[in-house]
């Protein structure tokens, strides 16, 4: 019996495999396609104070080896969530983690005190990192004065783990994976989507109606990789990778690298049943190679 369980923080997961936010809706989606028991976490659909229609069509591009969103998190808002989708996911036996957004800090704050209140949820991922809104999102997560700001005032309104996501646009990754863990942050989430853009050559005209979007899938796995592995050296919280997994080999390279959990995300577009597989790999991969805990797989890249 290899031992799967996982804890960031102060909570606990029973495998190191989540759904991705902004991938996976909230779960109640794939409920015909998938046991949602078998997750570690669900990691739900970006949430913001007010219903939120999103950018204009198209915001979606197939590139070679990724895609390319500007879906400008759609969501009904967070009391609509508390009041008609939780309910029916609360049941699943999985940790469900909202993604908690906001153009302001005063949003963030606003949307981390609905969910303070809430029984069941255990943590939540503050997002600095969303590239496609116009206010707010990534602005908060690129300079390490502002992505502290916004995680020192969500950890005063929160009570319990707080995971805040990273961009990976920017200079130096480290430096504000290390600002937010000064701040109160109990785990870093890392990566988000790279800033990127398609043009039509026929049409001569940008694909995506914002012009740029969030590149992410397989195309990104190496960079994603890379910061993890240089976040995980730098900062002495846990460290939850992804950045184009598409099978257990790929998540299992993030563990070596330093990830004590993972998210997929582009992937589950292609296999809904994607993340068992995973969790299967990884308990196949630990059996073969003599480890009796996933969590000793965490930062055991051989450099020697
Ligand atoms: C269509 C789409 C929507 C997304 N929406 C969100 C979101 O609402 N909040 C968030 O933090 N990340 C969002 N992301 C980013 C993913 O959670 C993930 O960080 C990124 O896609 C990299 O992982 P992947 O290569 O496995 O997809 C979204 C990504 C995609 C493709």
């Amino acid at each position: 019996m290899v031992d799967l369980e996982i804890k960031i923080g102060g909570f606990t997961m029973k495998n190191p495999v989540s759904t991705a936010s902004g991938t996976f809706g909230f779960g109640e989606e794939f409920i015909d396609f998938m046991d949602l028991n078998r997750l570690g976490g669900i990691f739900v659909k970006g949430l913001t104070l007010k219903n939120r229609e999103g950018n204009p069509y198209p915001r979606m591009a197939e590139t070679p080896s990724g895609m390319l969103n500007a879906v400008g998190l759609q969501n009904k808002g967070i009391d609509y969530f508390i009041k008609h989708t939780y309910p029916k996911i609360k049941h699943f036996d999985t940790q469900i983690i909202p993604n908690v957004n906001g153009a302001t800090v005063e949003d963030y704050i606003a949307v981390t005190e609905k969910i303070n209140e809430m029984d069941g949820i255990e943590t939540i991922e503050l997002n600095i990192s969303c590239p496609n809104v116009k206010e707010g999102g990534m602005a908060f997560g690129v300079s390490c004065p502002s992505a502290v700001a916004v995680t020192e005032a969500v950890r005063k309104a929160y009570d319990k783990t707080l995971i805040v996501k990273l961009s990976p646009n920017v200079t130096d990754i480290t430096e504000i994976a290390k600002g937010v863990e000064g701040a109160g942050a109990d785990a870093v989430s890392l990566v988000n989507t790279f800033l990127g853009m398609a043009i039509d050559a026929k049409t001569r005209k940008p694909i995506l109606s914002t012009v740029t979007g969030g590149l992410s899938g397989p195309a990104i796995k190496p960079i994603a990789l890379r910061m993890v592995w240089q976040v995980y050296q730098a900062v002495n919280i846990p460290v939850i990778g992804m950045g184009g997994i598409m099978d257990a080999t790929d998540a299992i390279e993030f563990m070596l690298a330093g990830s004590s959990a993972i998210q997929i995300g582009t992937a589950n577009f292609m296999d809904p049943q994607v993340s068992i597989k995973v969790i299967d790999g990884i308990e196949a991969y630990c059996k073969e190679n003599g480890f009796s805990a996933a969590k000793d797989l965490v930062g055991a890249m051989i450099t020697d």
